[in-house]
């Protein structure tokens, strides 16, 4: 059994663990473990403590992946419920659709028995409204967000490097190979932004035969590049892991236009070998590991790679 989880995994890691020990499916270990990170203030880019987007509403993104039935349920835009991966579990479980969006996923959540709740952390909202009143001139503030937003958009997010997300990969006691996401997505984001933690094969990958796979930061470099199901497809062709996240990269390298920045890559393979590593991020970038041999979960540095 093994946990690879990214840095703000840090509220659920152990229960994560006590669960996969129980003997449960992996994905039970990783939706309980993303459930505590999403309700937990201190944790800056996901569920209840995260950031609102441009217009200062709370917009969740969540995946997980089946490794043995290869099935995924997600959810984008998700608004009022901060358990957005059991959201996407249940999408998973309950729908013949893979992915919900807006006033859809909302829905269904509702109709799932998921209560509507405040979900725009105090703190949040107030640096949300510091930051654009910064930007506007009295007029704009006057009559936000009833003006053309594309404009703030990039200017917004330029100097922010509010793009995590929470991620979990696993191998559970059976030998399955799963994959979760939750992520309130870039602050200051465009209404209606997906990043890549709902989309299959960008923000997570997950196959029992071969491995898994999830990033943190610049989604939209990932969506481009399919980077996690660029890693399992290789390891599947027969490349080792660290082949697999190389040929990943190179991938990302190769990006020339659009929004380029960091990202932080995740990755497993069958025969419980892991890889974290920075890719352009400047700052250092840990993450958590946790196998059979180990009596709790510990922190790592993730391999920086140079550009
Ligand atoms: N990787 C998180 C996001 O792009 O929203």
């Amino acid at each position: 059994m093994i946990i690879v989880a990214n840095s703000e995994a840090g509220a659920g890691i152990e229960q994560a663990v006590d669960i996969l020990k129980s003997g449960r499916h992996g994905l039970d270990a990783l939706e309980t473990a993303l459930n505590r990170v999403e309700e937990d203030p201190k944790v800056r880019s996901v569920g209840y403590g995260g950031w609102p987007n441009l217009i200062g509403e709370m917009e969740f993104d969540a995946g997980v992946m089946d490794g043995t039935t290869r099935r995924t349920g997600a959810v984008g835009a998700l608004r009022g419920v901060v358990h957005a991966v059991s959201v996407a579990r249940r999408v998973m479980s309950d729908l013949n659709h893979e992915m919900l969006v807006g006033e859809g996923a909302c829905r269904f959540a509702s109709e799932s028995g998921f209560t509507p709740q405040p979900t725009l952390y105090p703190d949040s909202k107030k640096v949300w409204w510091d930051k654009l009143a910064r930007m506007l001139s009295p007029e704009e503030q006057a009559k936000f967000p009833d003006m053309p937003l594309a404009p703030l958009n990039s200017a917004i997010t330029d100097p922010e490097k509010v793009r995590d997300t929470s991620v979990f990969l696993t191998i559970d006691s059976h030998k399955g190979i799963h994959a979760a996401t939750s992520t309130s997505g870039w602050a200051w984001k465009y209404p209606g932004r997906l990043g890549d933690s709902p989309i299959v094969g960008a923000g997570f990958y997950a196959d029992s035969r071969y491995g898994a796979a999830a990033c943190t930061h610049t989604g939209e470099m990932t969506m481009r590049a399919g980077t996690c199901r660029t890693i399992v497809l290789a390891m599947k062709l027969g490349y080792s892991l660290d082949d697999a996240v190389k040929i990943a990269v190179d991938e990302l390298r190769d990006l020339e236009t659009g929004y380029l920045d960091g990202v932080v890559l995740h990755a497993l393979d069958a025969h419980g070998n892991h890889k974290v590593v920075n890719f352009r991020c400047r700052e250092t970038i840990r993450y958590w590991y946790w196998d059979e041999t180990l009596t709790k979960p510990e922190k790592r540095e993730a391999e920086t790679l140079k550009d």
